[in-house]
């Protein structure tokens, strides 16, 4: 066995990716904490039983992924494959029901499955993540779709679609098991071996399964989403219509169960179409009613999601909505001109301005171009041109390569105005007003 490579399912993440990667979850927090969620941080191992009890030992997660070893002291433990239980445990170990409901948290955290590895799928994965628990209000499920909908538009992420199923609860949910049991039954003959099991373990989970004779037959199964109660109903309609209050147009899809027992009423997915189609998740989540109290709390609503990173930043490059990672570089033409280059620089990193690179490996002005390009940036800050006045500059668009002068003073106002639109906008030089320097 190689101990000089990084095991199967996992991966080292370099700076090229890390920065990246670091872009997606400070983006994500200042929109949890828009959201009034705060930060919750669990252990990376828990006592098996939590995700036994958790998680439902029907799920191939509990069946197949976990990774659960005994610990030195003879105690069960398990890597964390998922964050709910481990925040809704917390939820009751600390007593959080006393505080104001609904409680409110987000968690960014490595997940642990022991998956087939594949692009998009790990065996070692990070979510960004939120719980909202303590109130059963149709708001509750809209915020949280909401919530992560904004963060995936603030990343720049196009071609997403959501979609939405109900669950049904204890009241419709046992009636229809036993209507989608027999009619499984019927049907035993077209079902792979693991769906013949979980036919009486618990049947909703054969719509996870992914062979193709199971697809046939769960395809024209009964929906659950035709036999909720009333409430049950009533609650759908309701988070569909704020949703739709806030622009957001989700697809009903009636076999959208996800791979966890513990989902009651609401579920949701927003599916990337820049993905595979087996995993085009990049976030999903759902209303968990009943799980606090089959973990031992009182019974206690919640609802919430987790979304992939790897996944996020996979779609993100591949519809390009990722910016550049510094859009500004500073070119010296003159060496005389390097301790201004230095100075600029620094004034481009201060608070509230795009960031900015500099050449520090003594290139030529050539190659200080050829590593702008390198690392992406959008603009060229030139100094120590003959023919620019003293404590003036001119910005360059890489892109096009029109020129417009300033003074310093002036020079990070126009940089802001000219990456203005986020990473893919801004507004052009020589745009709409008409060209303030010549085009080179
Ligand atoms: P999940 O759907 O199992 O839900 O995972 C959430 C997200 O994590 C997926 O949509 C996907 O983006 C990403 N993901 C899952 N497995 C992998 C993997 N092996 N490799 C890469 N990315 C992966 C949950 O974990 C629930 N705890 C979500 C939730 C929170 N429901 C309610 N609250």
């Amino acid at each position: 066995m190689s101990t000089t490579q990084a095991p199967k399912g996992t991966y080292d993440l370099l700076p090229d990716d890390s920065a990246e990667r670091d872009e997606i979850v400070v983006a994500a927090v200042r929109v949890f904490e828009a959201y009034g969620y705060r930060h919750i941080v669990t252990p990376e191992f828990e006592d098996t039983a939590l995700f036994e009890r958790g998680v439902g030992e029907a799920t191939d997660i509990v069946r197949k992924e976990m990774y659960t070893f005994p610990d030195k002291g003879g105690r069960l433990l398990t890597l964390r494959p998922e964050g709910t239980a481990p925040v809704c445990r917390a939820y009751i170990e600390h007593g959080m029901h006393k505080w104001p409901q609904p409680v409110k948290l987000w968690y960014h955290a490595p997940m642990f499955r022991y998956e087939r590895p594949q692009a998009g799928r790990y065996r070692e994965h990070y979510q960004i993540g939120a719980e909202s628990i303590g109130s059963a209000e149709p708001a509750v499920d809209a915020e949280v779709v909401a919530l992560l909908g904004r963060i995936l538009g603030e990343l720049g992420l196009d071609r997403v679609r959501l979609v939405i199923n109900s669950m049904g609860d204890r009241t419709c949910r046992p009636a229809y098991g036993e209507l989608l049991r027999d009619y499984l039954r019927a049907h035993d003959d077209e079902l792979c071996e693991d769906c013949r099991v979980r036919i009486e373990l618990n049947p909703l989970r054969t719509f996870d399964c992914k062979e193709e004779g199971c697809r046939a037959v769960t395809a024209q199964a009964p929906r659950l989403i035709d036999y909720l109660c009333a409430d049950c109903r009533e609650h759908f309609e309701a988070v569909l219509g704020l949703l739709r209050a806030v622009g957001l147009e989700p697809e009903i899809d009636a076999s959208l169960v996800r791979g966890l027992d513990y989902y009651t009423r609401t579920t949701f997915e927003f599916q990337s179409l820049a993905l595979e189609s087996a995993q085009n998740a990049v976030g999903g989540g759902g209303r968990y009613d009943g799980l606090i109290e089959q973990l031992g709390g009182r019974p206690t609503p919640g609802c919430g999601f987790g979304s992939g990173l790897e996944r996020i930043a996979l779609a993100r490059r591949r519809t390009a909505a990722a910016g550049p990672r510094t859009p500004v570089y500073v070119v010296s033409f003159a060496d005389e001109a390097r301790g201004e280059a230095f100075a600029l620089a620094q004034l481009l990193r201060g608070e509230g301005m795009p960031g900015a690179e500099l050449d520090l490996a003594g290139r030529s002005v050539k190659g200080q171009f050829k590593q702008a390009a390198r690392l992406g940036a959008r603009l060229a800050v030139l100094v120590g041109l003959e023919e620019l006045g003293e404590g003036e500059v001119r910005v360059r668009d890489l892109a096009g390569g029109a020129e417009r002068d300033c003074r310093v003073a002036q020079l990070p106002a126009l940089v802001g105005e000219l990456l203005g639109g986020g990473a893919a906008g801004g507004a052009p030089i020589g745009g709409a007003e008409g060209p303030a320097g010549e085009a080179s």
